[in-house]
């Protein structure tokens, strides 16, 4: 039996060593002296997209290898999984690009995102928003980043009928989840030279809840005498980000599930949409990037789809793999092509650009 002190001490070390591992990418080169990356393309718009960039790493010559991977749902045990040699690729490479994937509304099996997440226990969802240069939009100065809890909260999946009628819908906040993805924002502020975090919450209203996710982001500032803490209520960063986005570019912002889901869709509007913000959804050990957008079953099939954000998100990846030079070139052909005019930028942007056409100009200035 360990005595108390010997627990806490270990718990300390546990906490130190966790944070230098947080998320760093241990993937191994191939025989070909690539990297193996497992895709899932996605339903709706996702093969269509994904297509767009696979032509342009080929076009780019990235040293990346493409295993594509089913996520089709199998229920185990009554439990929603995904297929086991999936699971497999993806813990052996490390890494993933992923598509939008539907999910049945009301019923049906469990989001498979959600599934994702919890399988890989990716526990940190980052997500930048940048204004696009050339691309007008009410406000041209938007830089956020804003990272959301990914595992737990009101996304747990805990939900009962009491009586027809009277549904009970559980919001789990646990200590260690929340530490861990504050630990996670503090990390990401001084690796990314920003010196201040913002904790967005309700906790004058979930007191015990929320309450618990401001005293662990409180707790683990500690850690970080070099990076300022700041708390905010939710409805606050709301209203002020659609007033005034600039004052946040200092922050990197941390929030709970749902908060960070809704908040993150905001700040895509304040860019240009849905279309253009990517995101990464961070593990210790497994790393999986994807678009904040779904499957678009309005406009799959039909050539229209705008494939940045799933290309700004291979970026992040690129990024996270160390692969720094291959990212800035497929980034900066991205933006110019953005920035090229009405002809070659998509109809969610207000373009006339078939995503066939988008990514031949991509192409056309790596
Ligand atoms: N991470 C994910 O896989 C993810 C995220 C959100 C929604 N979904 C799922 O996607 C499905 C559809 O959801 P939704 O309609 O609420 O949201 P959505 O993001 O699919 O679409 C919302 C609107 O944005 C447009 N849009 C989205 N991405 C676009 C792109 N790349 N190019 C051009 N236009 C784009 C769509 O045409 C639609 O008008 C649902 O089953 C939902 O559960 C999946």
């Amino acid at each position: 039996m360990l005595a108390r002190g010997q627990i806490a001490r270990a718990a300390a070390v546990a906490r130190r060593s966790y944070a230098t591992k947080v998320a760093s990418f241990t993937g191994q080169k191939n025989d070909k002296g690539h990297y193996t990356v497992p895709i899932i393309e996605g339903d709706g718009i996702g093969p269509e997209i994904s297509e767009a960039v696979k032509e342009i790493y080929r076009a780019a010559k990235v040293p990346i290898d493409w295993l594509p991977v089913d996520v089709t749902p199998r229920l185990i045990n009554g439990k929603t999984s995904i297929p086991s040699e999936t699971i497999e690729a993806i813990n052996k490479h490390k890494i993933a690009l992923k598509g939008p994937l539907a999910t049945p509304v009301g019923k049906g099996h469990v989001s498979l995102n959600l599934t994702l997440r919890r399988t890989f226990n990716l526990f940190a969802n980052v997500r930048p928003c940048k204004s696009i240069k050339g691309y007008k939009t009410p406000y041209d100065n938007v830089d956020t980043v804003l990272i959301r809890e990914n595992t737990e909260g009101e996304y747990s999946g805990i939900e009962h009928t009491v009586v027809p009628g009277v549904v009970q819908s559980i919001k789990l906040i646990t200590r260690g989840a929340s530490e861990r993805v504050c630990r996670y924002a503090f990390e990401h502020a001084r690796n990314t030279g920003k010196s201040k975090v913002l904790v967005v919450h309700k906790a004058t209203v979930m007191k015990l809840g929320d309450g618990l996710f401001l005293e662990a982001a409180l707790a683990v500032a500690k850690d970080y005498p070099d990076i300022s803490v700041h708390t905010e209520l939710i409805d606050n960063t709301c209203l002020k980000m659609v007033t005034d986005p600039s004052p946040y570019q200092e922050y990197v912002m941390v929030m709970p599930n749902l908060y960070g889901d809704i908040m993150s869709d905001l700040c895509s509007g304040l860019i240009g949409g849905l279309g253009l913000t990517p995101s990464g959804n961070m593990g210790v050990e497994t790393s999986i990037f994807e678009a904040v957008h779904g499957s678009a079953p309005d406009i799959a099939g039909k050539g229209v789809a705008n494939p940045t954000a799933l290309l700004l998100s291979s970026v992040m990846m690129l990024q996270h793999m160390g692969l720094s030079s291959h990212a800035d070139k497929i980034e900066n052909a991205v933006l110019t092509t953005l920035a090229s005019g009405p002809e070659n930028i998509t109809r969610d942007l207000r373009g006339s650009a078939s995503t066939k056409h988008f990514t031949e100009q991509v192409i056309s200035r790596l």
